[in-house]
């Protein structure tokens, strides 16, 4: 693991603008850079950087992120090689992850190694176990396709791979999730009388494995833990395979199961791969956004599947582009792609993989589904429902046309169903996920609470600009209840400890919150926020009105609270009638300050 303060201390040291001005033509307008697109084609030039939030976008493809992310979409590096990449680039040496090849004792070699000669152990006994070979061969696999994916088998032993590593009870092994030991210290091989399929990074190393049981038993599949070289839900097996095709062809499958992606490959279909017994997530569409034009997700024809699907589809909305797809295929109940391919063909799975569902067909007819559209109560519900999904859909022009779409199904104009959302239509910076700028309000006005963004949408977008207001935030006032919440929530905490990124802008804390759940949020609300809006002589009213409609929100849930309760009992503990009556004066005659709760 590279330290997140040296990730940080790159960021702030790198100026993002130069970095992409190697790469890209940058002319100046305004406080921002523009250019031509790199990620799309295009003519105009929708593609900016900002060298305050140290954050690119580009308004046609949705394409965004740090420094790291540019390197990483650009040049296709991976995480860790961005980093190296922009590291050397700045002249600083990246601190030892504890796996550098160089100066090394021969204990320490990577990890990746360790798992590569495994993969090979397990490949040569695949040839001294009829048992296994014929189990493939059962199962319509030729020795060519088992080569190609370098399939193996573990045998029964105990102890099969001390024939390998001469010394069994090194630690690394225990890392490589190769062995695993028990409550007595006892050390025994993790895969055992299972056919071994490995699964690689984009370079080609070993980074786990999955392992089948040969006849009936349990589980059926076991997989490496995870590892630090393997994070599940960032991998894709047969990715390294399926490279090439997936170049010239444009397009990629994604399946299931490891012998989906290899029966597929038997019968000449070979841009497939699969996620590893997880559901997919936003990472794995990132990256197969990255690789290819159009992705076909294939899932079984169950009840089961459509699950998945569907939270393909959730997992997807915020890495959507204007000018690629993402389709479903939905095959008949009783088959998975390895039956399919196998009983009807690869040009009927092909058919059916060019008629798959497009991901906005899905959505609709999903939700749809669910409700009666015939009464005016099962549209709202379907308007409803599509909201927190519509909304999320990163494609501007896709986006739009799904919300009419939606509209038309619900009985309502676009304009009607843009307005109960709360997105504004005049403006055009209405943003990616729905949220309407802020308007900087200098007086307290009206008491009515504001549809959204709210003040914690809003208090997020200040402090993503100006990181050092979030000290000045309390948490107690804040709900768990969305995203933002959470996201803002976070950066109080990060503050707390004092590992809040201040310089670096917003590249600096989207790198500070890689990987985790508020990563998009961040991301989204950064290509929305627009620097000059919070500029400094504003930033100091908006924020402090909007810390104050926070607190309105409190204290107005809480007068709702007692309320409720006086209605429901009838009668409240004396405390509670006299904060009752506290917070009805202050509803009646609004204080400059009003008080948060004691709590
Ligand atoms: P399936 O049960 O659909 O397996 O699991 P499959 O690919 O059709 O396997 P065969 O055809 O019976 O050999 C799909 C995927 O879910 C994960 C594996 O990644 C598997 O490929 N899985 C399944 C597990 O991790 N553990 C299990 O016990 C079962
Ligand atoms: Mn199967």
């Amino acid at each position: 693991m590279i330290p997140q303060s040296f990730i940080q201390d790159l960021i702030a040291r790198t100026d993002i603008v130069e970095l992409i001005g190697q790469y890209v033509t940058l002319k100046k307008s305004g406080a921002n850079y523009f250019a031509c697109c790199p990620f799309h084609g295009e003519k105009s030039a929708s593609f900016s950087v900002s060298p305050t939030k140290q954050f690119y976008h580009c308004f046609g493809c949705g394409a965004h992120g740090s420094a790291i992310g540019f390197l990483m979409e650009y040049s296709g590096l991976g995480y860790v090689d961005a980093i190296k990449a922009l590291a050397s680039q700045a002249g600083i040496e990246v601190p030892d992850d504890g796996q550098g090849r160089r100066d090394r004792g021969p204990q320490t070699q990577p990890l990746t190694d360790l798992l590569g000669q495994a993969a090979g152990f397990y490949r040569q006994q695949l040839r001294q176990h009829p048992r296994a070979i014929d189990y493939l061969k059962g199962r319509g696999l030729s020795g060519q396709i088992a080569q190609r994916y370098g399939i193996g088998f573990a045998p029964e032993a105990w102890q099969g791979l001390a024939a390998v590593f001469s010394d069994y009870q090194d630690k690394r092994l225990l890392e490589a999730g190769l062995v695993i030991e028990n409550d007595q210290g006892r050390r025994y091989d993790r895969f055992r009388d299972r056919i071994m399929f490995p699964i690689h990074d984009q370079r080609g190393n070993v980074i786990a494995f999955g392992g089948r049981i040969l006849d009936k038993g349990e589980p059926k599949y076991m997989n490496s833990p995870e590892t630090p070289v393997f994070e599940k839900g960032r991998e894709l097996y047969g990715q390294l395979q399926a490279r090439d095709a997936v170049r010239k062809d444009g397009g990629a499958i994604v399946v299931e199961g490891y012998m989906d992606v290899v029966a597929l490959a038997q019968h000449g279909i070979e841009n497939a791969m699969a996620t590893l017994g997880t559901s997919t997530t936003p990472a794995h569409v990132q990256r197969l956004m990255r690789l290819a034009e159009r992705v076909v997700f294939c899932f079984d024809g169950d009840a089961a599947g459509r699950r998945a699907a569907w939270r393909a589809l959730e997992a997807s909305l915020e890495h959507l582009a204007d000018d690629k797809t993402i389709a479903f295929l939905f095959l008949p109940a009783e088959h998975d792609p390895d039956s399919f391919v196998r009983s009807e063909g690869a040009d009927a799975f092909r058919r059916a993989a060019e008629q798959a569902m497009p991901l906005a067909r899905f959505l609709e007819t999903e939700l749809a589904a669910q409700v009666d559209l015939e009464s005016a109560e099962g549209r709202a519900a379907f308007a409803h429902s599509a909201r927190p999904l519509a909304t999320r859909i990163a494609a501007p022009i896709l986006r739009l046309q799904v919300l009419k779409s939606i509209a038309e199904r619900a009985g309502l104009s676009l304009q009607e169903l843009e307005q109960s959302y709360g997105i504004a239509r005049s403006r055009p910076s209405t943003t990616r996920s729905g949220h309407r700028v802020p308007e900087v309000r200098t007086s307290r006005g009206s008491r009515h609470r504001s549809a959204p963004p709210g003040p914690v949408a809003t208090l997020l977008r200040i402090v993503l600009l100006h990181p050092h207001l979030v000290g000045r935030i309390r948490s107690d006032g804040i709900p768990h209840d969305c995203p933002e919440s959470r996201a803002l929530l976070a950066l109080i905490d990060a503050d707390g400890l004092g590992e809040l990124p201040m310089r670096g802008g917003i590249g600096a804390l989207i790198e500070r919150f890689r990987g985790t759940e508020h990563e998009t949020v961040i991301e989204t609300l950064a290509t929305a926020t627009d620097e000059n809006l919070f500029d400094t002589a504003s930033i100091e009213t908006l924020f402090a009105d909007t810390l104050h409609k926070l607190h309105d929100r409190v204290l107005e849930e809480e007068f709702a609270r007692l309320q409720q309760k006086l209605a429901s009992d009838g009668r409240l503990s004396a405390e509670e009638l006299q904060r009752y009556g506290e917070l009805l004066r202050e509803r009646r005659h609004p204080s400059s300050e009003p008080k948060p709760p004691e709590s």
